[in-house]
């Protein structure tokens, strides 16, 4: 097989690593980066808490080239397999020093009392260090938005706001920023070859296609593999339910998919795109899928988890699904010889089940512009605001003239086995006058419309009670729009 068998470089730091899989038994194409690090020595700064993303203790920063610069994310290691590092710089806590010279973070954290045992330290300081490179004097969302994804049981989180504030206020001024033209030169060298990665042992076969074409030449050929993007859903296959994922495609470097692009009519955007990407983009564009996406996660989950991952795995209560139902957005889907479209909602078929053929991949998502007539909100109710899975969600959309409803569309998440119109209420509120006794009417036959599971996040009757309430809300919030 044609490509770069067996061997993925990256930088550790500043050094140069080649792993070459099949002289080192030891290390899984599917290995964690926090594993892998974990097994070096000096490299034990980074820690496991729940090896699912959400605690924070296993986070690192990734450089990667945009645009001739390094873009610095902070990810959760205990999510990422070790061949998604290829071609980027891996940063870990213990290179932020300049021998006794603290990097500025650390500084912070140390004057402003910012640990007590010091479990979940290293994380924390690489999420302050990710938001020192990519804010100055940041916002106090900024910060809470950049401690989000971790968790310290001791501290408290003020002495760590106090510290991220107080190192990520003036000039940036830190090693990183004197090393990144050479960082640069090395990664650009590194991704230069554009042949795929494929790693293959006796019982696993990792494949890593750069370009598009190579990645749907894979899913022709290996129709049963499993596809990767963001890895957010994949891995927890194997960290939780210790599953051996036999044959990979992993489509997490395919630049081709990784866009966001403005037409007139539509917004086109690229299923490997990352959803903090997507929440950035739609900033001003999209209000409504900018609102979800602010609480979709932590930082470091939307930085590795795409927006072809959140329609791919196809949850009943994946947070993009109801507000692109409720928008008609498209999938678009390809194979090496066929291209379609079809609207998000044919796509979804079942509990987690897409109608997408073993040889195609998702490519993009087209999302028709709203008129501004229109007025749209979606929801999330969660047990807690951040990190939370939803426990109900939804995407509205309303165009009434005149007062008279004219078109409305309410999608809900976790009312069913996947995302669904509540057809029965949308029915009866067409043509009614969009006031307050007409939804209070609708409110009784939501009520009634779903019949949602009870689990350990909710019970059905508390579900019935939030889709009904949340109609009122959108009534409500929809009092002061012109139309
Ligand atoms: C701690 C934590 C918090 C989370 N919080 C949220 C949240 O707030 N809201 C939410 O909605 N989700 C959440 N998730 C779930 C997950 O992050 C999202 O569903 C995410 O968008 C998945 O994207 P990914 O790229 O990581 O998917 P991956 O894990 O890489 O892929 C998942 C599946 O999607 C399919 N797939 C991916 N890309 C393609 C493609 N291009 N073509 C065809 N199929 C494809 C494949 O079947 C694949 O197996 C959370 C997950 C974790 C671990
Ligand atoms: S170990 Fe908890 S987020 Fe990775
Ligand atoms: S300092 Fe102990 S968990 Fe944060």
């Amino acid at each position: 097989m044609k490509g770069k068998g067996n061997v993925i470089r990256f930088l550790l730091n500043e050094k140069l690593v080649e792993i070459d899989f099949s002289l080192l038994p030891e290390l899984k194409p599917t290995t964690t980066v926090l594993n892998y690090l974990r097994s070096l020595p000096f490299h034990k700064g980074v820690k496991e808490g729940c090896a699912e993303g959400d605690c924070g203790a296993c986070t690192v920063v990734v450089a990667e080239i945009a645009d001739g610069r390094l873009r610095y994310k902070s990810i959760d290691s205990c999510l990422v397999f070790l061949p998604m590092l290829h071609g980027k710089q891996l940063i870990t806590v213990e290179h932020l020093a300049s021998g006794e010279i603290l990097h500025p973070v650390q500084q912070a954290m140390v004057d402003r009392n910012g640990s007590q045992c010091g479990y979940c330290t290293p994380g924390i300081v690489m999420s302050l260090f990710g938001l020192y490179k990519n804010h100055r004097d940041p916002s106090k969302e900024s910060v809470m938005d950049a401690l989000t994804g971790n968790l310290c049981r001791c501290t408290g989180y003020r002495p760590v706001i106090d510290a991220a504030a107080i190192a990520c206020s003036g000039t940036e001024n830190d090693k990183f920023a004197k090393t990144e033209p050479d960082v640069v030169i090395r990664l650009t060298e590194l991704n230069s070859d554009k042949s795929p990665v494929t790693i293959e042992n006796s019982s696993q076969k990792y494949l890593k296609p750069m370009v598009l074409s190579d990645a749907l030449r894979f899913r022709k050929e290996f129709p049963r593999a499993i596809i990767t993007a963001g890895a957010t859903d994949t891995a927890l296959r194997q960290t939780k339910k210790k599953e051996l994922l036999k044959e990979i495609i992993d489509i997490s470097d395919v630049q081709e998919l990784k866009y966001f692009r403005e037409e007139q009519d539509y917004f086109q955007i690229g299923a490997g795109l990352s959803i903090e990407s997507l929440r950035q983009y739609a900033d001003g564009k999209i209000p409504a899928l900018k609102q979800m996406l602010d609480i979709f996660g932590s930082l470091q989950i939307r930085n590795l988890a795409t927006v072809g991952g959140n329609i791919g795995s196809a949850s009943p209560i994946g947070d993009t699904i109801p507000l692109l139902i409720a928008l008609k957005a498209q999938v678009e889907l390809k194979s090496t010889n066929v291209a379609r479209r079809c609207s998000i909602e044919d796509f979804i078929i079942g509990y987690r089940s897409v109608d997408i053929f073993p040889d195609e991949l998702i490519t993009s998502i087209i999302l028709p512009k709203p008129s501004p007539e229109r007025f749209i909100r979606s929801y999330k109710v969660s047990r807690r605001k951040d990190l939370d899975i939803s426990t109900v969600s939804a995407g509205f959309s309303l165009l009434s003239v005149n007062g008279i409803v004219e078109d409305i569309k309410l999608v809900f998440g976790g009312m069913a086995a996947q995302p669904v119109h509540a057809f029965k209420t949308e029915k009866f509120l067409l043509g009614k006058p969009w006031i307050v006794k007409t939804i209070r009417d609708a409110m009784e036959i939501l009520y009634n419309e779903f019949t949602p599971l009870s689990d350990a996040r909710a019970n059905a009757g508390y579900r019935n009670l939030v889709a009904r309430n949340l109609l009122l809300k959108f009534f409500e919030e929809s009092k002061g729009h012109p139309a």
